[in-house]
């Protein structure tokens, strides 16, 4: 791709001065004798290692007091690192504040809705928006910035660590200062914010602005629009936070890009990295897999939903693990290939380094037990060796470094409004979870073997899909009505299901019958929702069962479609799924939450008047997963095999970069990626 395109991004560069995809870890020597230095820089040799991500909880060893500093250490390992070929992602060293500071500043400390202090001891116990923390943090980086920013070793900034991981929700005072800040910048007066908020209910009416407070812990509901203002605002306040370390870096060092750690995975909802995204020189991501039946579908999504908010530029993956994690109530280990695997589907989705948490296995600490690229057993084991293979891997596919995702014909949608908004409390149902809907789509997606584009909601031009897969888009502002609107009349082919539509950007319901802003779109228009209780389930006539919710569902337009009714429960004979043909374009409405199975079942019906089918042959749709990137002169195709069993895949063209395909089967758990010339 074009130089502008990559440009910010830290290719390490090999021999021949051509970039290399990066590979490495976080790094922390500060836990272990000078001696284990040297051996960790030759360890890093032999696996390939070229980036590593230092200093991230280093603050109390930088600056062990107020006024006393020490960067002896960090210039030795800087240097070691630089003679070792290893260039340095250098963390600002923000994350986790020293005893010495919570010590003298208590106040720096967040506060949970319930008013309880989060105290020291563990990490990230910092207010987003205490001016303190904010002047002692600000040094730090200005000493590093100047004291680093010629040095060769260095080739990234890394701000702070995970923003927001422990820390999103602070219920302080300063948080309450901060959020009326915001608020007034969001409303201007307080009638607009009266207005919004649906003040008028409750008598929650404000008369000044110094009245309003976070969403602390209520007798009962907190107004709704509080709510999801305060999570906007939670996610701004650390935003803010990286843009004032991002300010120091960019006066003290340009030439240095700045990024920070996103973790787009599994149920982390409180940032808005579609909003983020623009800030950084390029979005870095972490990934943890948490097992389940559809844990490699949800790395995938995360993956791929990562490239979408990178605007499908190269992105680096700054942490996942190279076997079990420490945090979950049973930490598995991967199996044979699973290392290997996992972190290839990550560059098949468009990362351009592979990094792990962390280095060296501690031997202390409370991460002792989580995985690491040098385990507790040392080099001499099948860990060790199995990352040094994906060392020689990632070095042969040198050639895809600075390619972009190819794009898919399918998007599916993914908002962070919606999500906050569609799960809050005293809603029809507790039961819903907007992350799960829209990993079931991506799961059938996958099992039919279509490659879909996972991609923000609002800023992505969607008339560069056939199809648009909108699960739960419940906050439908009048712009991305039209927007949708437009789509569709353009000849696009929408698809979007329950509790979508329901609201505008004020958690106000539109008023007139369901999916309110959504209704003339689709020709249908709903009177009352009609959740299930748990475990309930009910019979559509195309063989598949809902669950979740149901909906009443009258058909309003004259040229609309009913592709499934209701076989059984309150709307027997009902339509359950619909859809509306305009001229060019169709939207359809799936009224019931099918899970996966069932979204398998009807997907090849909605897909259809697209023309939008699987490139796989039949026996590969499902175990094998593929992705596409491409540069001016080649594209190359990731195939990955997500079964424990070997899959006949005949007749796929191209010189294989790397892995094992002999133009006839795929072994298990294999990644293999075959370079096909466009010209
Ligand atoms: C996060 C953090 C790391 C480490 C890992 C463990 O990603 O950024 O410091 O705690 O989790 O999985
Ligand atoms: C109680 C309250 C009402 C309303 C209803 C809702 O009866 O008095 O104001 O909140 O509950 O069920």
């Amino acid at each position: 791709m074009t130089s502008a395109h990559t440009s910010r991004f830290p290719y390490p560069k090999g021999g021949d001065g051509t970039r290399r995809l990066g590979y490495g870890a976080d790094y922390n020597p500060e836990q272990w004798p000078r001696e284990v230095w040297a051996e960790d820089v030759r360890l890093m040799r032999e696996a390939g290692v070229n980036t590593v991500s230092l200093a991230i909880f280093s603050w109390a060893r930088l600056q062990p007091a107020e006024d006393t500093w020490d960067f002896g250490w960090l210039d030795e390992i800087m240097d070691l690192l630089h003679a070792g070929g290893i260039g340095v992602d250098l963390a600002t060293a923000t994350a986790s504040p020293p005893p010495w500071l919570t010590t003298a500043h208590p106040e720096i400390l967040p506060v949970t809705a319930a008013g309880e202090t989060v105290w020291p001891g563990a990490r990230q116990h910092w207010r987003p928006t205490s001016p303190v923390f904010r002047e002692h943090a600000l040094r730090l980086v200005t000493k590093l910035a100047t004291r680093y920013a010629d040095h060769p070793a260095l080739v990234a900034w890394h701000i702070n660590n995970e923003l927001g991981c422990h820390n999103v929700y602070d219920f302080s005072d300063d948080a309450a200062r901060a959020f009326r800040t915001w608020l007034r910048r969001r409303y201007t007066t307080l009638g607009t914010l009266n207005h919004a908020w649906g003040t008028a209910f409750w008598s929650q009416r404000y008369s000044d602005f110094d009245q309003i407070l976070p969403p602390r812990l209520a007798g009962s509901h907190p107004n709704p629009t509080q709510q999801l203002d305060f999570k906007r605002f939670s996610s701004d306040a650390l935003k803010d936070h990286l843009l004032a370390e991002r300010e120091v870096l960019r006066e003290l060092t340009p030439q240095t890009p700045v990024t920070t750690n996103f973790m787009v995975m599994g149920g982390t909802k409180g940032m808005d990295y579609a909003d983020w995204a623009g800030e950084v020189d390029f979005v870095s991501n972490d990934h943890y897999v948490i097992p389940g039946p559809q844990d490699r579908d949800e790395l995938s999504f995360s993956a791929n939903l990562t490239s979408g908010i990178a605007g499908h530029r190269p992105w680096f993956l700054m942490e996942h693990s190279t076997s079990a994690v420490n945090w979950q109530p049973v930490n598995l280990a991967k199996a044979p290939g699973e290392l290997a695997r996992d972190s290839l589907l990550h560059v098949a989705h468009g990362a351009d380094a592979v990094c792990y948490f962390q280095w060296r296995q501690s031997a202390a600490g409370a991460e002792k037990y989580h995985s690491a690229m040098v385990p507790h057993a040392g080099e001499d084991s099948e860990l060790f060796r199995s990352v040094v293979n994906l060392g020689r891997t990632l070095e042969a596919l040198a050639p895809i470094a600075g390619s972009a995702r190819e794009p898919a014909r399918v998007a599916v949608l993914f908002d962070w409004d919606s999500w906050w908004a569609s799960e809050q409390d005293s809603h029809p149902t507790s039961l819903l979870s907007y992350h799960r809907e829209a990993l079931d789509w991506y799961s059938a997606l996958l099992s039919l073997g279509i490659r879909a584009d996972i991609v923000p909601a609002h800023g992505t031009g969607l008339s560069s899909y056939d199809v648009v897969i909108a699960p739960v888009l419940h906050v439908v502002p009048q712009t991305l009505a039209k927007e949708l609107t437009r789509y569709v009349e353009g000849g696009g082919h929408l698809v979007t299901t329950y509790f979508s539509g329901t609201v505008d950007e004020n958690d106000h319901v539109w008023l007139g019958g369901y999916p309110g802003a959504l209704r003339d779109l689709l020709g249908i228009r709903i009177e009352e929702f009609g959740p299930l209780p748990e475990g309930e389930t009910v019979t559509l006539d195309n063989a598949t069962a809902g669950s979740l919710w149901t909906d009443r569902i009258t058909v309003t337009g004259t040229d609309v479609e009913i592709l499934a009714r209701y076989e059984d429960g309150a709307q027997c004979a009902r339509p359950a799924v619909t859809r509306r043909a305009t001229d060019r374009g169709t939207a359809a409405y799936v009224s019931t939450r099918l899970g996966a199975e069932g979204l398998a079942v009807l997907l090849p019906e909605l897909l259809a008047p697209a023309g939008v089918t699987s490139e796989l042959p039949a026996g590969a749709r499902g175990p094998v997963e593929t992705a596409v990137r491409r540069d001016a002169e080649n594209r190359y195709v990731f195939l990955v095999n997500r079964s424990d069993e070997p899959v006949a895949l005949p007749d796929m063209a191209g010189e294989v970069l790397a892995g094992t395909y002999d133009g006839t089967v795929l072994p298990p758990r294999e990644v293999a990626v075959l370079r096909q010339p466009t010209s």
